[in-house]
This record gives C-alpha cells, sequence and structure tokens, in this order.
C-alpha cells in the first residue's frame, strides 16, 4: 500500500499542501487540528485543488469556484458533482502519514 510522511508542523491551517502518493496527487488540508487529504484534482475539470481555499471543513476550487466536503470528499457546490476520493490520514506526533483507503 502507498503510504507519504508529512510533517504536521509543516502544514499551515488554510493552506492545502500537494503531496505525491504511489502515482497520484494527493491535496493535504490541516483544518485546527485536523489533517485530511483528498484527491488534488477536482471532479469538474482538473484544476488542483491544494491551490484552492479551504474555510469550515470545505475546499474551494480556484478555477469555477466548486467546493468538496475535506472529511467526505462530496461534492457539495456545483458545478462539480463527483466526490473526491480520499484518503487515510494518521497522526504520531509532528509525523503524519497519509495512505490509500484499503
Ligand atoms: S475545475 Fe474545479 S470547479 Fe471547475
Amino acid at each position: 500500500m502507498n503510504q507519504s510522511r508529512i510533517s504536521f508542523e509543516s502544514l499551515v491551517p488554510g493552506k492545502p499542501t500537494k503531496i505525491t502518493l504511489g502515482n497520484k496527487e494527493v491535496c493535504v488540508a490541516r483544518v485546527g487540528d485536523e489533517v485530511f487529504a483528498v484527491a488534488d484534482t477536482c471532479t469538474h475539470s482538473e484544476a488542483s485543488l491544494s491551490e484552492g481555499e479551504i474555510s469550515n471543513f470545505q475546499i474551494e476550487c480556484w478555477l469555477h469556484g466548486a467546493q468538496f466536503d475535506l472529511r467526505t470528499g462530496e461534492a457539495v457546490t456545483p458545478p462539480a458533482t463527483e466526490p473526491l476520493e480520499i484518503f487515510e490520514v494518521s497522526r504520531d506526533g509532528d509525523s503524519v502519514t497519509i495512505s490509500e483507503k484499503a
């Protein structure tokens, strides 16, 4: 199973980070003390979500404004309708591990 590690302290709340997991690009987002990981590519038209904005557990695509729930991957605002793939996140102190869901 593919796994990637990132330092918790390097994650700035509200500023998503793009990482690579195997052959996938993943958007890692910190909200307060929680970390979420979703597919980086918007399901609407291939924009990179790590360049988007976060508010209230939602990430907004910078291109056409679709919003996704970081907790579930669900598309909550058009024009996107398909959910994002979400990834498993576990944290041990400063070490955050992102892995593909089994
Ligand atoms: S590419 Fe993300 S909303 Fe259109």
